[in-house]
């Protein structure tokens, strides 16, 4: 494949080393920062040079299979860039939160986007380890081995001393709690964004249509000094954040999202779907959410232009319709 990168931080540089392992082209890569334009890609992934650099002319895009779009986490703030891609007549995985499922923060921007797409005969996808993956796309593949479903519920826990210094930053590691809720308030942090969006893609999947969806997180603190690794933490600040998201068909609670995501954190994964007849729970060792999203992406990005043109979400590529039971 011929790949493009729309934005060059910190994601997009391990997908583009999953990328040069399958011996795929880069054809381009642009981003805004300063820090990043005019640097030759190879030099910024720690490689030999690779002869493309980073520029901010989307326009090197053109020609492109498919593009890789990691910005941001908010579709209305990447709404243009999409656009401009779509414009390239390039096929586009991104790994913006919101764009997972467009439909539930965004419903008329999704419309316009899937407009964008269809005219331009380009698929868009938004996808990653979470959303995208561990907390939407596995659920529904455990829950295609029973015959009828009554519950769902998932959660991830992870070791964010692990993971990349933006992922730190979004967590609010080593911040003052109040100053960090008022920071996830105004937006200049995230958090996690996406709990919603899988609660949507499971029950996208799953053909339920929710009466209520209710989304949450807050703040961990940690009780004592800790010191791992490169990240240190004092007592009395954030060491990460605990989320959540519901899915409630009239009342009653049929999905339930759990994330744990702090320094220090054991990781696992674990799913468990209660079926009429008997129950599946599937547990894992955990799932490194970086090089994970990158796999995620790449292994998305062979398949993604055999799809009809428009906006698609994750689960609309999976083979499986596991239904709930009352429904
Ligand atoms: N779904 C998932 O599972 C998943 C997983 C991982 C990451 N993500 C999301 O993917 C996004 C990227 O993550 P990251 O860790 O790579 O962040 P990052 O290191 O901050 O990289 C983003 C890059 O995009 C650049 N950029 C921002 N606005 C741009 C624009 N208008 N045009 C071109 N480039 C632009 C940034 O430049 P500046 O630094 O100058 O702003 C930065 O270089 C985040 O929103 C993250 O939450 C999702």
């Amino acid at each position: 494949l011929r790949v493009g990168f729309y934005g060059f931080g910190a994601i997009s540089r391990y997908i583009a080393r999953v990328v040069l392992e399958r011996g795929w082209e880069i054809t381009g890569a642009v981003d805004i920062s300063p820090r990043l334009i005019g640097r030759d890609i190879g030099f910024l992934l720690g490689i030999e040079k690779y002869g493309v650099k980073v520029t901010s002319s989307p326009d090197t895009l053109r020609g492109s299979d498919v593009v890789f779009h990691a910005t941001g986490s908010w579709l209305d703030r990447v709404f243009d860039q999409l656009v401009t891609l779509a414009r390239l007549r390039v096929d586009v995985v991104s790994t913006c939160e919101t764009l997972a499922y467009p439909y539930y923060r965004y419903p008329e921007i999704a419309e316009k986007l899937d407009r964008e797409a269809k005219s331009n005969n380009v698929t868009i996808v938004g996808a990653g380890i979470n959303p995208g993956f561990v907390l939407d796309v596995l659920p529904v593949v455990v829950s295609a081995s029973l015959s009828s479903i009554e519950r769902v519920y998932a959660v991830r826990s992870l070791d964010a001393s692990k993971r990349r210094k933006p992922f730190q930053h979004k967590v609010g590691i080593g911040m003052n709690p109040s100053e960090y809720v008022e920071r996830l308030k105004r937006r200049e942090l995230t958090g996690h964004v996406g709990y919603a969006e899988s609660i949507y893609l499971i029950g996208r999947a799953l053909g339920v249509s929710f009466t209520k969806v209710e989304e949450g997180q807050e703040p961990l603190v940690a009780e004592e000094h800790i010191i791992i690794g490169d990240v240190e933490i004092e007592k009395g600040l954030v060491k990460g954040i605990r989320g959540y998201g519901y899915g409630y068909v009239d009342g009653e609670r049929i999905v339930t999202l759990e994330l744990y995501a702090y320094a220090g954190a054991e990781e696992y994964e674990e799913i468990v779907v209660e079926g009429s007849g008997y129950t599946i729970k599937w547990r894992s060792t955990g799932t490194p959410g970086d090089i994970g999203t990158a796999s995620v992406v790449v292994n998305l990005a062979e398949t993604v232009h055999e799809h009809e043109p428009g906006l698609v979400t994750v689960v609309d590529l999976l083979p499986f319709r596991p239904r709930f039971k009352k429904l």
